[in-house]
């Protein structure tokens, strides 16, 4: 059996709705480059990954505008929600793929992830039997509204972590996992349906997930102080 290699797969087929811009987020300037560059160069420039896909939806007209990488190759498959697109990516690449090959799936969204953190993550998870996913311990006190913008209700803490990618589950699993699970936000959810229990591995606040216009202005300040983890 050949060793397992690191993929990578990155769903940048949104349009950003909440962003609220014409052009999706994920082409949105960020320190002189476009969101979706700097993510894409940070896989390609990893010893570990063997290979990064990036999924696009199929009209998508702003991909031919960034460079070419190195092992990086643009699929336009995107689906009508991320699951679809995640899904759409790995039957794209299944002739080249092994079924324990690692795939780690990472929001295009997210250009504040570091080598260190993949370095992490990967080194927490690789000899896992399940895999896993970065994410953060909750921090602040947690409110349940009442749906009438009053809180109910403190919920306990303790135990709750807020979700962050990349997701690192095995290639025949995910996609099974994907198919299966109805309506999933992340991969680790579409596991989880399985019955099995992904690894949490403490991430960073830098690798938050850009959603809202002002989140722009917030990335820029990460990017300016690379000091920051
Ligand atoms: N994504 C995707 N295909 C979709 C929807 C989302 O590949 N049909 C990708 C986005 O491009 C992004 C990641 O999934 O990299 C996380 O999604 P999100 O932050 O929700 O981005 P959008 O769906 O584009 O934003 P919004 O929900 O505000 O429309
Ligand atoms: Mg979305």
């Amino acid at each position: 059996m050949s060793v397992p290699r690191f993929i990578a797969l990155i769903p940048a087929a949104g349009v950003g709705e909440r962003m609220g811009t014409s052009m999706p987020k994920q082409y949105a300037q960020l320190a002189g480059r476009p969101m979706l560059q700097h993510v894409m160069e940070t896989f390609s420039s990893s010893s570990l990954i063997s290979h990064t896909f990036v999924v696009v939806s199929a009209n998508d007209a702003y991909i031919s505008d960034l460079p070419e990488l190195p092992r990086t190759t643009i699929l336009k498959c995107g689906g009508a929600a991320r699951q679809d697109s995640v899904t759409n990516g790995l039957l794209a690449i299944g002739s080249q793929t092994e079924d324990d090959d690692w795939i780690l799936v990472h929001d295009a969204a997210r250009p504040g992830l570091t080598h260190d953190l993949l370095d992490k993550l990967i080194a927490f998870v690789k000899d896992d039997a399940v895999g896993g996913l970065l994410a953060l311990p909750m921090v602040d006190t947690i409110k349940r509204s009442d749906g009438h913008g009053r809180s109910e209700m403190t919920v306990e803490r303790s135990a709750l972590w807020s979700a962050q990618t990349p997701q690192m589950f095995r290639y025949a699993q995910l996609l099974q996992a994907l198919q299966q699970a109805q309506q999933v936000t992340d991969e680790a959810s579409a596991i989880e349906a399985m019955g099995h229990r992904p690894k949490l591995v403490e991430g960073s606040a830098r690798n938050f997930k850009v959603t809202l216009p002002q989140d722009l202005l917030l990335a820029e300040l990460i990017f300016k102080d690379q000091g920051m983890s």
